[in-house]
């Protein structure tokens, strides 16, 4: 069945007190709503329209650079949830299929559990809603049933007695036939205590319309929204945990899994083995078999396999590691393409360069890449030795098999196969330094005496 999603995000989210709009707050380093997103596109969506609000303009070119086909309408007031799906009637205009309304700042529903929804609705469910056996019920709809059928939604500031006492709750997860769904909310009033238009209350409408309801339940954690710093932390925890299980599970080797910090989007290959305190940013790729060693801190790059990282490397935005690489400690790679075999193995900063198969940079070698206002390239051959500490002043190129001197400071092209020293020459002032001593000593010996 063809489906459109419908994402509300157009509250304020006052108690994050932020300047940052809710759902651009990050879990694994993506914002809320990419979560969301991710989680209805299990489904397949033809269309998802992403209902904007508060911070609109930020939203909205956030959503653009993580899908450019997702389609925002803007909520200007934000007079509850049925007006807010309500927004997302034109875009739809015409689509036939089945709607699935999220919420923006709940980031954990399972593509499994969005299934069940959808089997629901082949099952013969005009409306299905996503409820959960809430520990503490507290703000939650209450949702009012009656065997498998649902009768009616219940904001708890509207609900008696008798009804604050379930425990069902909605999560707010809600899926029916698009256009019969745009036809509930018409009819959907304020006449309540938040004087908002609730969706929930398309359920009674649907029932006194002779439609069907029924319920489908998942775990509390899935429905967990995001409305403070702290519920943030909270779902930072379950995110990690969940992303070192699932690590586990697909055969990567976590040496100490509570110290392995993961992005939405990490990658890493089977039989890959990950040391102590490693970071993953986002955009990471580590292939199978690759080691990063304890204490690294990685970025939008590619780790190809067999090659070791670190301890204590930091791999940044365009690093592009070729197998069997070797980059060790105290190293930074940034924009740089490090060909097969090549080693950086201490202390070196490689920025906008290109390190040519077997290559073997010495320790302390910086590419000096950055003039004060532009960035220059590094191009080094292959099989090519860099002696320690050497600085390459971009833009600057080494040609196949050459070396440098250590202690060099190259600031124009070494031709192929050829040693080049960019340093004083050496001299040697025979007897110099005992002479020197003698001097300074007799001179620290008469201080004393005065003193
Ligand atoms: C809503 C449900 C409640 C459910 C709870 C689950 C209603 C009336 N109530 O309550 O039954 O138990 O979620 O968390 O639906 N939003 C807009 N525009 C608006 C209002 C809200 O985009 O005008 C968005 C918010 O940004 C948020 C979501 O809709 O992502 C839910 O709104 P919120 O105000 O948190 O609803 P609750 O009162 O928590
Ligand atoms: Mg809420």
């Amino acid at each position: 069945m063809t489906c459109a999603l419908i994402v509300l995000a157009a509250g304020q989210g006052s108690r994050m007190n932020s300047d940052l709009p809710k759902v651009l707050h990050p879990i694994g380093a993506a914002p809320l709503i990419a979560h969301a997103l991710q989680a209805g596109a299990s489904l397949e969506p033809e269309i998802t329209v992403v209902v904007t609000g508060h911070g609109a303009e930020l939203v909205e070119a956030r959503l653009a650079k993580l899908d450019p086909d997702v389609r925002s309408v803007r909520q200007t007031e934000q007079l509850g949830t049925a007006h807010a799906v309500g927004q997302a009637k034109w875009a739809l205009d015409g689509f036939k299929g089945d709607a699935l309304v999220l919420y923006g700042d709940t980031p954990f529903i399972r593509p499994e559990t969005l299934d069940d929804m959808r089997s629901a609705r082949q099952g013969g469910a005009d409306v299905v809603v996503l409820g959960f056996e809430a520990t503490d019920p507290g703000r939650y709809g209450r949702l009012v049933t009656d065997g498998d059928a649902l009768e009616k939604i219940v904001e708890a500031k509207d609900a008696t007695e008798a009804e604050l006492a379930i425990s069902l709750c909605n999560s707010g997860v809600i899926m029916a036939d698009a256009q019969a769904l745009f036809g509930l909310i018409d009819a959907v009033g304020n006449d309540n205590a938040a004087a908002e238009y609730y969706l929930t209350d398309i359920v009674e409408i649907a029932r006194a319309k002779g439609l069907s309801a029924s319920v489908v339940r998942c775990d509390e954690s899935e429905t967990l929204g995001i409305n403070t710093r702290a519920e943030l932390a909270k779902a930072e925890a379950a995110f990690q945990a969940r992303a070192r299980a699932a690590a586990l599970e697909d055969g990567v080797t976590l040496a100490d899994p509570a110290t392995t910090y993961f992005s939405l989007d990490t990658f890493l290959g089977r039989d890959s083995e990950i040391g102590p305190n490693v970071v993953f940013g986002p955009g990471v790729t580590v292939e199978s078999g690759a080691k990063i060693h304890a204490f690294c801190h990685l970025e939008d790059c590619h780790v190809s396999r067999g090659s070791i990282v670190g301890p204590f490397a930091r791999l940044r935005p365009g690093a592009e590691l070729a197998e069997n690489t070797h980059i060790g400690n105290f190293v930074e790679i940034k924009n740089a393409t490090i060909d097969e075999g090549a080693k950086v193995n201490h202390l070196t900063y490689i920025g906008d360069a290109h390190i040519g198969a077997r290559s073997n940079i010495g320790a302390g070698t910086v590419t000096c890449n950055y003039d004060g206002v532009f960035k220059h390239h590094t191009e080094i051959g292959a099989d090519v030795f860099i002696g320690s500490d050497t600085m390459l002043v971009a833009p600057v190129t080494i040609g196949d098999g050459a070396m440098t001197g250590s202690g060099s400071v190259i600031t124009s092209d070494v031709p192929e196969g050829a040693l080049a020293i960019g340093r004083a020459r050496q001299e040697n002032k025979l007897g110099l330094a005992t002479r020197m001593m003698a001097k300074l000593k007799a001179a620290k010996a008469k201080t004393i005496k005065r003193d």
